[in-house]
């Protein structure tokens, strides 16, 4: 991993529609020019193929994403997505987001298969954890810290809490460790500073609005 920090990891979840997606790349994607971060764009999978066409032939300095992978391969497995069908055109995955450990009932087991067929595809997973209690797969370098009453409440965790987490994870390996959990211009720096985090985790509430993510990008010092 050779990026520049800070890491912001814009996660869209189950919003946009192509066109969306668009407006928002032809909006963020000339603002992170002038940004000294990562920024790691997550759309769903329809338009992962799309939005990389896009980002290539106008030169944006911003890196796709996917949602979630398989914990299977390539195989008789309908609906779902392999980490080797698009790892020509993601670098990174989010796994182990809250919203799958309970709407899809990941488990620990199923979320190891897909760390492990992410890095397989050399794919990096940015494996969140809701707790100090959650287990880490091997295979995983970042880690996003999300606790569950931060995330679509605006309710964000403190940022002495977030360094302490921050602190808690590193002890258990060589991670770089973010934070997510409504993250806002006003509030990114904190977590940066106090926080001690390498980037941030940005979901739907700021996100999906390519404006807001935009003033997210200028309010990093
Ligand atoms: P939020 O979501 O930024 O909308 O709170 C964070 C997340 O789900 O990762």
């Amino acid at each position: 991993m050779n990026n520049n920090k800070p890491l912001l990891v814009a996660n869209l979840k189950a919003n946009c529609t192509w066109e969306q997606v668009q407006a928002w790349l032809d909006l963020v994607g000339p603002a992170a020019r002038n940004f000294k971060g990562t920024i790691i764009f997550c759309p769903s999978y329809p338009f992962l193929a799309t939005a990389s066409q896009k980002i290539k032939s106008e030169n944006l300095p911003i890196i796709l994403g996917a949602q979630d992978v398989s914990e299977f391969e390539q195989g008789a497995y309908t609906g779902e997505v392999a980490a080797s069908q698009i790892s020509s055109l993601v670098n990174y995955s989010i796994i182990g987001h809250s919203e799958r450990r309970e709407n899809f009932n990941e488990d620990e087991i199923a979320l190891a298969k897909k760390v492990q067929n992410a890095t397989a595809a050399k794919i990096i997973p940015v494996f969140c954890v809701q707790g100090a209690d959650t287990e880490i797969p091997e295979g995983v370098q970042i880690v996003a810290y999300e606790p569950i009453f931060a995330i679509g409440t605006g309710n964000a965790e403190t940022p002495e809490n977030v360094r302490k987490m921050v602190e808690i994870i590193k002890a258990k390996g060589d991670y770089e460790v973010l934070y997510g959990g409504s993250v806002s211009a006003e509030n990114i720096q904190s977590f940066i500073d106090q926080g001690k985090t390498d980037g941030v985790l940005v979901g739907a509430t700021n996100s999906v609005d390519p404006q807001k993510f935009k003033s997210i990008l200028s309010a990093v010092k």
